[in-house]
């Protein structure tokens, strides 16, 4: 029988560290989570108290109601995963908005944020069987993780990947704006001081700007059958 082991998969924004985590917890049987979604769901939290806007951050209040936001995946057999809730109310959809975008990374620079996931996003590694995708889940979360995949691709697929799916969601959007927010999240992402996006020394980086969700996905797959 193949043993369970922890697959860590950290990245840029929208290099679709999700899309190939979600086939391959599907694939193996093994639980999904989504890190990014909890810094969202705290950054909407923030959004909606009026704890965040374009030019404040009310950082000691927030810190002060970190035990008032319960965040907990639920998973939706008609989707195939999990989704995310903020104190019993799905959230899903409100976290992916572009305003959440905006203001998620200067959330994610709060260490004491950082340290309240962090430490239930082990609890629900403990028993491995997992896949959990993030910035710094090789480095910080699961150093001891089996398998450790770094996903990159470059700012303009990314922006357009990014653009495609919310254009297919209905959003109005513009290009450029995105663009903007995938740069200017790369660069707060890679340059804070608390666990900031790097590779792991043992991480195997993947570029998948020319690659199609097949080939990715059964580049990835000989990875985990080779550890198992
Ligand atoms: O993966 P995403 O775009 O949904 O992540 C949203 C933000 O959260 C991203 O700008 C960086 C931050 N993040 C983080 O700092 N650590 C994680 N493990 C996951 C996300």
């Amino acid at each position: 029988m193949n043993k369970n082991i922890t697959i860590a998969i950290d990245g840029y924004s929208s290099t679709g560290k999700s899309t190939i985590a979600k086939q391959l917890a599907n694939h193996l049987g093994y639980i999904y989570v989504d890190t990014g979604a909890m810094y969202r769901t705290v950054a909407l939290y923030a959004m909606q108290h009026n704890l965040i806007g374009s030019d404040y951050i009310k950082q000691d209040q927030l810190i002060a109601q970190l035990n008032a936001i319960k965040i907990s995946f639920v998973f939706n057999p008609n989707l195939g995963f999990a989704e995310v809730y903020l104190n019993d109310v799905n959230v899903e959809k409100k976290i992916r908005s572009l305003e959440v975008s905006s203001f998620v990374s200067k959330i994610a620079t709060i260490s004491k944020i950082r340290e309240k996931l962090v430490f239930e996003q082990q609890q629900m590694g403990l028993n491995k069987g997992i896949v959990m995708d993030g910035r710094d889940i090789g480095t910080v979360v699961f150093p001891e993780a089996e398998l450790k995949i770094f996903m990159t691709a470059s700012a303009d697929t990314r922006a357009k990947r990014r653009f495609d799916e919310l254009i297919e969601k209905g959003d109005d959007v513009n290009y450029e704006e995105i663009y903007k927010n995938v740069v200017e999240r790369d660069y707060i992402d890679t340059t804070r001081t608390d666990s900031p996006l790097v590779k792991a020394e043992d991480a195997i980086e993947i570029d998948n700007s020319n690659l199609s969700k097949k080939e990715q996905f059964d580049l990835i797959q000989k990875l985990v059958t080779d550890k198992l």
